[in-house]
């Protein structure tokens, strides 16, 4: 299991990530969205190899002291195994070198596996958008907002305890 960055410059990246989003996402992102994302200065893209072939992603954007994941995936018949959590720790390593000390994100309510994995990495929730994703099919989910502090050394999660409850 490998953590690779992606080179914002060269095409290929924004074509892989998208063939990678649209394996996990119902409405995948067309690669010149990807493009475009990794022109924006500040963008970090990661892919996790299995055996040499990329099994997930990882995209976040960092603005001074603060980053935001973008969007993060595994392939479904890779998933529960690890890719991630080391995605995710991957992200926080490369932040906080580069200045980090707080990681934001946004999940729905009703995603179980992604509150799971974040509640376990130390992500506390700090914000509710009620009605944020809508469904096709019926009432629309909640998004909540994470954040985990970092510590600056880079040594993973530094004390958090002013978040709000879900
Ligand atoms: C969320 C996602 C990235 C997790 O990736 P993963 O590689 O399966 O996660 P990991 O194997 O690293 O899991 C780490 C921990 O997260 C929790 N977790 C992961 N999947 C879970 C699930 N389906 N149910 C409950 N807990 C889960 C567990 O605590 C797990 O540790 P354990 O396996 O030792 O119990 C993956 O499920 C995914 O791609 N989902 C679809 C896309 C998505 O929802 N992205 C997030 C949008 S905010």
């Amino acid at each position: 299991m490998t953590v690779a960055e992606l080179a914002p410059s060269d095409p290929v990246s924004g074509d892989l990530l998208s063939v990678l989003h649209g394996r996990v996402f119902a409405q995948g992102w067309p690669a010149s969205a990807f493009h475009a994302l990794l022109q924006i200065p500040g963008t970090l893209a990661l892919v996790m190899l299995d055996d040499g072939r990329p099994v997930g992603f990882v995209v976040a954007r960092s603005v001074v002291d603060e980053a935001e994941i973008i969007t993060i995936g595994v392939l479904p018949d890779h998933q529960r195994r690890g890719h991630g959590r080391g995605l995710m720790e991957a992200v926080s390593r490369h932040t906080v070198a580069a200045g980090v000390t707080s990681l934001f994100l946004e999940v729905s309510a009703v995603n179980v596996a992604a509150r799971t994995l974040y509640e376990r990495l130390g992500f506390t929730v700090v914000g509710r958008r009620k009605g944020y994703y809508e469904r096709p099919d019926g009432p629309a989910d909640d998004a909540l907002v994470l954040r985990l502090r970092l510590a600056p050394s880079g040594a993973g999660a530094a004390p958090d305890d002013d978040g709000v409850g879900a």
